[in-house]
């Protein structure tokens, strides 16, 4: 395993994700670990991560000095390695030039850590601060026209630092430099596959549940559906999957899932229609967030009917990512200020989030994983890509799509206007082409005309985004004959439908979603 230690570097997740790329184990944690903390972890290598302070700033963040003399192989980055070399004795100072964005690395010993490193490689900058002398001992092994130390050695205790950060993917050489201090360096063994990490989760949850009950929501999306299928394989039939049904999945959804579990996979699922339940709270209410609110509330009280009817249950089977639980760790907390140090705001949760005083405890299996780590393992046990890589899908659905009231009727309109955005795109293969492409019905309508017919009717807008995480977003430059298809066939095979619009806005100011 290689640690982390965040010293809150916006890219400390994304370290840990290109480490385990090599299929090495990697966990991100607090700058505070102490050095004999970390040899009770036992880690092959540490990294240090970059992060916003000058070393000099009055309480920026240090590390135990004792880590220096552990025996393990440290990486420090950016703020690490200044953090490194002021700790061990050097020079660190503010640049006379910052650098920020694309730098050529000019290598001046191209082995060890720099082994398969072009010279000239094309590496990313941001800093303001710089290496001025080096610690005794160290010597450069790269540099850059405006940075002289840019990478930094001190092989007898196998200390290196970057001034640049090799983790993003503007890096060229940086993966390679990654796969230098991983294998060469601290002589990791590729162990982090899928496979390996299904065998173990499935250990660990009978080990820790054993011959107990436990109860897990389902909900159409990878997540669940990939901790649905770890858990059955673990547990068997002590498993009780339950899907919750709130009517406003997309169409043919809710159909499928339950099909998909119960032919492909074997694994009983407990539909529950509550359908009527969620339309009815709905009637006459307008205000988006009265609605959110509404069906999150609604979604609890179901659930807590129907797992008293199916249990009593032991444990919940919760499908918690690392991120979230990065992200909910307070080791993270600037003990000056008291503040994280990480500086990230949370995406929202899913209105299936449960209230934490529920009776359950948890089995969490997935919360070693990133994203894209589940993704792969949903595919190795055959979830198909629909699933796999289905858009972002908001806890409360076409709801929230519904702009004003939620009746069946306008519900029927948008879940057939929905389909055919996503069957189209699917048809000319551009699907994943999109962060998110979907359909919002207004509450207004327009006159129109329809063979020798007028028609008063409801306009759709079509919201199709790019996006890396939900935060920003900038809407997508669609071909207009893809716009042309869409609308021909919106306004024709949807009744109620005589008028689309293309929403131009990106996020921000706008939001993805209109609710
Ligand atoms: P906004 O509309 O805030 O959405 O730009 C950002 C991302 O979050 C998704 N979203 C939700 N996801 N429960 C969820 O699980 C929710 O209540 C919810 N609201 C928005 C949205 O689809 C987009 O990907």
């Amino acid at each position: 395993m290689i640690v982390i230690m965040d010293f809150g570097s916006q890219y400390s997740e994304l370290i840990a994700r290109r480490i385990r790329e090599t299929e090495v184990y990697s966990e991100v944690i607090s700058y505070r670990t102490t050095a004999e903390q970390l040899a009770t972890l036992n880690p092959q290598g540490i990294i240090l991560s970059g992060g916003p302070n000058s070393v000099y700033d009055q309480g920026a963040p240090h590390c135990d000095p004792n880590i220096w003399n552990l025996g393990i192989p440290i990486l420090g980055v950016c703020y690490g390695m200044q953090l490194m070399v002021q700790q061990l004795g050097g020079q660190v100072e503010r640049a006379q030039r910052a650098e920020y964005g694309k730098a050529s690395l000019l290598i001046d010993d191209p082995t060890d850590l720099l082994t398969n490193v072009e010279n000239g490689s094309t590496m990313w900058m941001s800093h303001a601060d710089s290496c001025t002398e080096l610690p005794t001992g160290f010597e450069i092994l790269a540099h850059t026209e405006n940075t002289p130390c840019a990478a930094i050695a001190e092989h007898e205790r196998k200390l290196y630092g970057v001034q640049f950060h090799p983790e993003v993917v503007h890096s060229v050489g940086g993966l390679a430099l990654i796969r230098n201090f991983v294998y060469h360096i601290c002589n990791c063994q590729p162990t982090w596959t899928t496979e390996a990490f299904v065998e173990e989760a499935i250990r660990e949850v009978r080990a820790k549940v054993g011959d107990k009950r436990v109860l897990l929501a389902l909900s159409g999306g990878v997540d669940s559906s990939t901790l649905a299928f770890l858990m059955h394989r673990a547990i068997g039939d002590n498993l009780t999957c339950m899907f919750i049904d709130q009517g406003f999945m997309r169409k043919y959804e809710p159909e499928r899932l339950v099909k998909l579990f119960e032919e492909q996979f074997h694994i009983p699922v407990q539909y529950v229609n509550a359908r009527e339940r969620f339309l009815t709270k709905l009637e006459g209410v307008t205000d988006p967030e009265k609605k959110r609110k509404i069906i999150g509330h609604e979604f609890i009280g179901v659930f807590e009917e129907e797992s008293s009817r199916l249990g009593p249950f032991d444990y919940l089977a919760q499908g918690t990512l690392y991120p979230d639980v990065i992200e909910s760790a307070d080791t993270n907390v600037d003990p000056q200020t008291g503040e994280r140090v990480a500086v990230k705001i949370k995406s929202h949760h899913n209105v299936g989030g449960l209230p934490k005083d529920l009776r359950f405890k948890l089995v969490e299996p997935l919360r070693k994983l990133f994203k894209d780590e589940v993704r792969k393992v949903g595919r190795s046990i055959g979830l198909p890509e629909e699933i796999v890589r289905r858009h972002p899908f908001p806890g409360p659905g076409l709801a929230i799509r519904i702009i004003g009231e939620v009746t069946p009727e306008r519900l029927r309109i948008l879940r057939d206007a929905d389909f055919v955005v996503r069957d189209e795109i699917s048809k000319q293969g551009i699907y994943h082409d999109f962060w998110q492409a979907f359909a919002v019905l207004l509450p207004v309508r327009s006159v129109g005309v329809m063979g020798d017919q007028r028609t008063y009717a409801h306009p759709v807008v079509l919201r199709f985004v790019s996006s890396e995480d939900g935060m920003t977003a900038d809407w997508s430059r669609v071909p207009y004959d893809l716009l042309e298809i869409i609308s021909n066939r919106m306004v024709n095979e949807v009744k109620g439908v005589n008028r689309v619009v293309y929403d131009i806005t990106s996020k921000p100011p706008g939001t993805i979603e209109w609710e």
